[in-house]
């Protein structure tokens, strides 16, 4: 398959751009899913399992598909980029999604998900496959090994604090507890910070504008969120740590 260039970066501005407008939507109100789901609850909702299965799988589906097509001759640094991407959508189905205790997810939230991912997959998988010049010395570039290592580091916060989370609850719980360990020590949104740091270090192990792009919208679509957990806490919980911030500790 040749690359499809313009294409890559229509997708990747949209991304971009799409970021930004939930950046501005969510200043007030958040995508309606957990414990931001509106009164009264949605009438059509998929248990919290199958949901997030189903959405993030295609993340992981379309760059394996994509590894069928022909594609240049890929060095070993390329591979690991792919990998690295495909570990986290990997983490995120088969481990994140069947351990969850999450309440009932939204069908009207589930689909757009997996559509976002199913585009997503596709465009970083086909950038990386088709598009991208990265030799066998990228693999000793500086930006490479910085950039990985900065994934890796957000990766285990994420997946740590998302260990945090499921464990508040026992099967069957609902309730939403103050969570403590680990990141969640300076913000309330620890699961959140790890995925951006993840994102952006992955944008600069590839250094790709749709890398780029999909790090920008995560920043703009989970930051706002973690201002709003970090609102629901201080609201539901008087004692809620004072030290405590939404995002970036001690400063936000
Ligand atoms: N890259 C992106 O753009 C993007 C976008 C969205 C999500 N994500 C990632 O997907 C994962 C899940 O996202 P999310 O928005 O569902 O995260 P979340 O709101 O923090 O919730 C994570 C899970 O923990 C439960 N939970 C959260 N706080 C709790 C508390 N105080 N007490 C008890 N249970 C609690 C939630 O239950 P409820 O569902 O019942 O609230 C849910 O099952 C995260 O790792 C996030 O980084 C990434």
């Amino acid at each position: 398959m040749h690359c499809y260039g313009d294409l890559v970066s229509y997708l990747s501005c949209g991304m971009i751009l799409i970021g930004l407008g939930q950046l501005v939507h969510h200043k007030k109100t958040q995508t309606s899913y957990g414990r931001h789901m509106g009164l009264p609850p949605p009438a059509r909702t998929v248990p919290a399992r199958l949901a997030w299965f189903l959405q993030e799988m295609p993340a992981l589906l379309m760059p394996l598909l994509l590894t069928l097509t022909r594609h240049k001759p890929s060095s070993t640094g390329k591979y690991l980029l792919l990998g690295t991407f495909c570990l986290h959508y990997f983490q995120r189905t088969f481990v994140y999604s069947l351990l969850t205790r999450g309440n009932p997810f939204p069908l009207g939230v589930m689909l757009p998900a997996g559509f976002f991912c199913s585009l997503n997959g596709l465009l970083q998988g086909h950038y990386l496959l088709h598009c991208a010049q990265l030799d066998n010395e990228w693999s000793a570039d500086y930006r490479y090994k910085s950039g990985l290592l900065l994934f890796y580091i957000g990766m285990a916060i994420n997946v740590h604090s998302d260990y945090i989370l499921r464990n508040l609850r026992k099967p069957g719980d609902v309730v939403y507890k103050i969570p403590t360990g680990g990141l969640f020590e300076y913000v309330s949104g620890a699961n959140y910070l790890g995925e951006i740091v993840e994102w952006f270090g992955y944008a600069v192990a590839t250094w790709s504008l749709p890398a780029l792009s999909f790090a920008v919208f995560s920043l703009c679509f989970i930051g706002p969120r973690a201002y709003h957990h970090h609102r629901f806490y201080q609201e539901k919980f008087k004692d809620y740590p004072k030290l405590r911030r939404a995002l970036i500790p001690f400063v936000f």
